[in-house]
């Protein structure tokens, strides 16, 4: 059922452009009209929808964070996202105009299936972003997108994430468009821009697997990690973390690179490897610089700095030991390709280190207990 490859991982990680592709065929036309009849909930309700809380756990939780930076811009409502069991148990505002977002590869996990059920005893409505046809949490929701990835075997969840991402992009382009927020030709710019990056995710893995593969047989004794990033580089770098903790059992902190001088700062010593992830070089933006000066702060410390950066941002390169290199892409729509060399790093850390990529000690597939 590998298909050749040597993990289900390895497979997966090259499944990321047909996750995106799939995700989402037939669900625009070229005039870019996104047409989501399956969601079975009525335009007036989306309408009237003044509030959007994602609720999720790990890795589906950190493709709602990236969703809230799009969907914010884009709509103009505030999106909230948070860890489905914190979300539980405390006592969250839900009104009829709330839609709350569940994000779920398997649409088993007991913390997200308790959140929606209990956001809907509040009389919220409830869509489940979800790979998993027939599943519990779309059964139970009022309305479901699903992501087309295909099966996700490993344990530490790839194409799923790329996918819960466009799935999630797709509804914020479709609020927009029944709320009347975006001109049209807005909204098919950046569908074009989607549909471009199936592409650019494959051009990561013809040119990147070399780099990140010799990297991390370089770092495979390091004892801990630090990831950062800003905007939508920021649940990113949360992503990259999590998988290197999930696979290739190594202490990794991701955090907000704007957070550094209040803290983390204090971890960095001499050779402490720090991935940092670089925003579009476009125009060197505001954003961009104070990544590249976060880079310079921890590269004057000691540390080993790795950038995911795109290709030709010579600054980028100035205080990088090593750069992983995307092509250009909006900022929107970095999280899609920066996440590709992050999945191959743990996935070759974990090999490296001897581990079972596929199935890590003390996790299973879908956390069916709260
Ligand atoms: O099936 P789900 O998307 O609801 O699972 C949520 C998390 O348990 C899952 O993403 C977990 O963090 C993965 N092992 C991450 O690789």
């Amino acid at each position: 059922e590998k298909g050749g490859w040597p993990s289900f991982m390895d497979k997966e990680i090259h499944e990321d452009p047909q996750a995106v592709a799939e995700t989402l065929m037939g669900r625009f036309d070229l005039q870019g009209h996104i047409t989501l009849d399956e969601l079975h909930v009525s335009v007036e309700e989306l309408k009237s929808v003044d509030k959007i809380i994602v609720v999720a756990c790990g890795t589906a939780s950190y493709a709602g964070l990236v969703a809230k930076y799009a969907i914010e811009h884009w709509v103009r409502i505030p999106v909230e996202v948070e860890l489905a069991h914190e979300f539980r148990y405390r006592d969250p505002i839900l009104t009829p105009r709330t839609l709350v977002i569940a994000i779920s590869q398997s649409g088993e996990t007991m913390d997200t299936l308790m959140a929606i059920r209990h956001a809907r005893e509040q009389g919220s409505k409830v869509l489940a972003l979800c790979n998993t046809q027939g599943s519990s949490i779309p059964r139970e929701s009022d309305a479901v997108l699903y992501t087309h990835a295909g099966p996700e075997v490993a344990v530490a969840s790839t194409k799923a994430f790329v996918a819960q991402i466009t799935a999630a992009y797709l509804v914020g382009l479709y609020l927009a468009q029944v709320k009347n927020v975006m001109f049209a030709d807005e909204i098919q710019e950046v569908l074009r821009s989607l549909r471009q990056m199936p592409q650019k995710i494959q051009w990561v893995l013809d040119n990147d697997v070399d780099v990140v593969k010799k990297t991390a047989h370089k770092l495979v004794d390091s004892k801990a990690f630090l990831f950062l990033g800003r905007h939508v580089g920021y649940p990113v770098a949360l992503e990259g973390a999590l998988k290197l903790k999930e696979i290739a059992y190594t202490f990794t902190e991701g955090f907000a690179a704007g957070e550094l001088k209040h803290g983390p700062i204090a971890l960095v010593d001499e050779g402490t490897p720090v991935v940092v992830i670089v925003p579009s070089a476009r125009n060197r933006n505001v954003l961009h610089s104070k990544v590249i000066s976060n880079i310079e702060e921890v590269k004057a410390r000691g540390a080993y700095t790795i950038t995911v950066a795109e290709e030709g941002d010579p600054d980028a390169e100035k205080y990088a030991d090593t750069v992983f290199y995307r092509p250009a892409c909006p900022t929107l729509m970095s999280p899609l390709v920066d996440v590709v060399p992050l999945q191959l790093f743990s996935m070759y850390m974990a090999e490296a280190k001897g581990n079972d990529v596929d199935k890590p000690r003390n996790l299973a597939k879908s956390v069916t207990v709260e």
